[in-house]
């Protein structure tokens, strides 16, 4: 099973009733968030409050995919539960024991993901491999919407693809930044199950963007 992901960093904050509503109604199952800190990367996005609002107002809607590009995430897994996330993804190259952290997020009841940058090596996160529910490959560098894609992603999916075959692990694996409808094909073909977009699913016609994407899936 595929999924689009739309990231909502490119949603309208000023409406984003009415954004949530149209993926809502396309069925969208995986609503990423981006939470960002200023510290583990250069920009501040959403956080606590914002996804705890999108929560209690959309119910079991969706399953918010919580994209944690912040340092020493230990600090607020009990946070992120308690306003509702489902997934909770750490990155591999934070300062903290980063299996430790794994640990805790999976003790917190929630489901866990382990995020890596692209000039991480995707041998780094082997040790955590049969303890993740979700291993997402960045395909451009943290911080913004609206990057180009980086090529080199497609052979760490390809080899996770691969390492799940082989093996029998349940990992999903999931993909983001600079995905479009034009270039979801590569990712799809390299294994991908989740695909994230923000620019490509919020900048222009939102429930056409999504049909297009939906339209691709099928192929
Ligand atoms: C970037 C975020 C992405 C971002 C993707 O740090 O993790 O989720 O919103 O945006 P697009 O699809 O525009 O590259
Ligand atoms: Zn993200």
């Amino acid at each position: 099973m595929r999924y689009l992901a739309p990231s909502l960093l490119s949603a309208n904050f000023y409406n984003l009733e009415n954004d949530l509503n149209i993926l809502s109604k396309k069925n969208i199952k995986y609503l990423h968030l981006d939470v960002m800190d200023g510290m583990f990367v250069p920009n501040i996005s959403i956080g606590i409050p914002v996804i705890s609002s999108i929560k209690k107002n959309t119910k079991d809607t969706f399953i918010l995919d919580t994209h944690l590009m912040i340092e020493k995430p230990e600090r607020y897994i009990d946070n992120f539960k308690d306003a509702g996330a489902d997934i909770l993804t750490i990155h591999r190259e934070i300062s903290s024991d980063y299996l430790k952290v794994i640990d805790l997020i999976k003790d917190s009841g929630l489901k866990v993901g382990v995020s890596i940058n692209p000039e991480t090596d995707v041998n780094k996160i082997i040790d955590a491999i049969d303890k993740v529910d979700l291993i997402l490959v960045m395909s451009v560098h943290p911080g913004f919407g609206g990057q180009q894609f980086i090529e080199s992603s497609l052979e760490k999916i390809a080899f996770l693809n691969d390492l799940r075959n082989k093996n029998g692990y349940n990992y999903k694996i999931e993909v983001d930044g600079g995905i479009y409808v034009e270039n979801v094909n590569k990712v799809i073909n390299a294994g991908a199950d989740i695909i994230v977009s923000g620019s490509g699913v919020f900048k222009g016609n939102i429930s056409e963007n999504i049909d297009r994407f939906m339209e691709t899936f099928k192929e």
